[in-house]
């Protein structure tokens, strides 16, 4: 089709001077270029604005893996709420959402008039599922947990016990119907508190196969409807109606394919949990993360659910309820390194492609893979990968592929604060510098910056269409990169560099700003050997973006939208449609930027 050009940059012919070249300049690095292809035309898919979710569970101090205990006390019953580094970054990504859940979550009770029990803690006992007693939520930790969740503008999504009333035979089965009894009053309490909670989840690692026992797709179905009818009744009378979210377990093809289709009057969200690099005690987890065949053994599944949801009847999205990468709690020095940066920031990518909506991290805090230190709450390198992706990375989803090394791992979205793009790219390569192309395959638009920042007051003015060699190597254009690498080259660090400098928090607890690099266009795009970067385009204006992406901020900014815009949400890929909106779009972007420079600051 006439409008479909590969478009190149050719941007490698000036000598290397940004930071990020600097770590590859030692003896023996090989330098090799590649080529990121993007389909510019529509997006393949679409997160949530908060696609990032990390999550807290239920474990004690007691809960011990391979003689290592990794919990402390960071499980919700005991997690210190007043901590100044766990406020600030949690709020750092106002906001970020929160699933509360686990193994021991189906051996929770709660509280309530109706818990005939002393509602005491988990205590350890070998013979139990899961290593422990059941344990119970009393209503005043309850509402500390919800005042911390307030102050810090969480989303949260709560795990309810799905084993509730049913009897566990010895092959492993739970049979019987969920008895919500326990749940419904909870749920009453907390829509009687005014407490937030955005979506309800209905039990834990029980599909499939299941992980201590397992409930059948049928009786999981039937449950589910009981969760949305007890739900829908309790907030008849509130605004904002929570998720109906499950199962939250593994997936398997035959039983999701019977739990979709059974529920598509009662589920929201379809969840799925992934430790896709096996048990925490394997010594070889750093080669599986830097290997891309393993990296990509993740794809069936997501491919295979999103297949699922596509052929049934289900409203239901998708979401990645849990995912610690390694089991059993992780690795020391590798699921809370640097390393554990290329697995995450792959898993992000990977599923925001097969149309993930949200991404829940096991875990905020707790075991050996959390966002946050266990016991100090310091953030590590993860926790800054994922305040990166939150801030740049906008809804859309563009198709992109890499062309040059198979050590290359690149996604590219519509830009969060821009019109623009943003570029993921992470190097797994221990001593391979990578010099990146940037190749189009649709119309596109690359934005004239004003000259000086003294004539801001000047027109935007726009270049449509086909831009060819070298014309693109355009000296005004500027992109911003954000390069991160580990402290002293050693990818176990649990300390990152973002172009050059630490991160890290100060003695107040306050989470560091995230600096881009300004560089210009005539630069190459240089990725160093064990690096990730992200870099952000705001000149590259795609059609993929200029409609869909905007859309937000015009019904902000105008209060309504253009005619030809009316039809939002899913969009299927129609040209005329987009080209016809790229007018209205442009105008309105040439009538908000006059007098003001659109991308001056994020
Ligand atoms: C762009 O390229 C990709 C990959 O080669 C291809 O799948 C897609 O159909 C192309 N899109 C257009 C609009 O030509
Ligand atoms: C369900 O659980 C409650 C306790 O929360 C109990 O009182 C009730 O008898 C149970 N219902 C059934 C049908 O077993
Ligand atoms: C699901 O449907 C979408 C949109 O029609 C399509 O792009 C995608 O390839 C389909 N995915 C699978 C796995 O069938
Ligand atoms: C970008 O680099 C080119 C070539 O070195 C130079 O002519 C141009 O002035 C630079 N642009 C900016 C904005 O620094």
């Amino acid at each position: 089709m006439g409008l479909c050009f590969w478009v190149c940059f050719s941007l490698l012919s000036y000598s290397l001077h940004s930071v990020s070249s600097r770590a590859a300049a030692a003896e023996g690095d090989a330098t090799v270029e590649g080529t990121v292809y993007i389909d510019g035309k529509a997006p393949i898919g679409t997160i949530d604005d908060d696609f990032v979710c990390a999550t807290l569970d239920w474990w004690p101090p007691e809960k011990c893996d391979y003689g290592t205990c990794s919990w402390g006390l960071a499980g919700l019953l005991n997690l210190d709420l007043s901590n100044d580094i766990f406020l600030n970054a949690v709020k750092a990504f106002s906001p970020l959402k929160i699933r509360l859940g686990g193994s021991l979550q189906d051996k929770l009770t709660y509280g309530t008039d109706d818990n005939q029990d002393p509602c005491t803690p988990f205590v350890k006992s070998p013979y139990e599922m899961f290593g422990f007693t059941k344990g119970c939520l009393p209503l005043k930790r309850w509402d500390e947990l919800n005042a911390f969740f307030a102050k810090t503008g969480a989303k949260i999504i709560f795990g309810l016990n799905a084993l509730a009333g049913r009897s566990v035979k010895s092959g492993g089965r739970a049979v019987g119907p969920w008895n919500y009894t326990n749940a419904e009053s909870f749920i009453r309490y907390t829509v009687g508190k005014n407490y937030n909670i955005y979506g309800w989840e209905l039990g834990n690692e029980l599909s499939g196969n299941g992980v201590g026992t397992r409930i059948t797709a049928n009786q999981y179905a039937a449950d589910t409807a009981a969760l949305k009818s007890i739900v829908k009744k309790i907030y008849k009378d509130v605004d904002f109606k929570p998720l109906v979210i499950a199962p939250g377990g593994f997936y398997d093809t035959k039983w999701f394919k019977e739990f979709i289709d059974k529920t598509a009057q009662s589920l929201n969200v379809v969840t799925h949990h992934i430790y896709n690099l096996g048990p925490g005690v394997d010594t070889h987890l750093v080669e599986k993360i830097l290997n891309p065949y393993v990296l990509d053994n993740t794809i069936r599944t997501f491919s295979g659910l999103q297949n699922i949801i596509n052929k049934s009847a289900t409203s239901a999205t998708a979401w990645v309820g849990e995912a610690g990468g390694a089991y059993n709690s992780g690795r020391n020095h590798v699921t809370n390194a640097f390393v554990f940066s290329f697995w995450y920031l792959d898993q992000l990518g990977m599923s925001a492609k097969y149309d993930t909506k949200t991404y829940c991290r096991q875990s905020l805090i707790g075991g050996n893979y959390g966002l946050l230190d266990t016991k100090t709450f310091v953030p590590n390198p993860d926790y800054y990968s994922a305040l990166l992706w939150h801030r740049l990375m906008g809804r859309n989803v563009l198709y992109t592929s890499f062309d040059g090394t198979r050590k290359m791992r690149s996604y590219t979205h519509c830009a969060k604060q821009s019109e623009g793009i943003v570029l993921l790219l992470i190097n797994l390569d221990k001593s391979t510098t990578v010099q990146v192309k940037l190749a189009f395959n649709s119309t596109m638009t690359l934005r004239h910056k004003p000259r000086s920042r003294a004539l801001h007051q000047q027109k935007v003015s726009y270049e449509k269409v086909i831009i060819q060699l070298p014309q693109m190597a355009d000296a005004e254009i500027r992109r911003e990169e954000y390069h991160l690498i580990a402290k002293d080259g050693n990818i176990q660090s649990q300390t990152v560099l973002l172009n050059g400098n630490i991160l890290s928090v100060d003695s107040s607890g306050i989470i560091p700003p995230l600096e881009p690099l300004y560089v210009n266009s005539t630069e190459p795009i240089t990725v160093a050997p064990f690096s990730i970067v992200f870099i952000h385009l705001p000149d590259i204006i795609l059609p993929a973006c200029k409609v869909y992406q905007l859309l937000p901020t015009m019904i902000a900014k105008h209060g309504q939208l253009p005619v030809r815009l009316s039809g939002k949400g899913e969009i299927k890929d129609t040209s005329s449609t987009v080209s016809n909106s790229l007018d209205a779009s442009e105008k309105l972007i040439e009538s908000r930027t006059q007098g003001q420079s659109p991308f001056e600051k994020l």
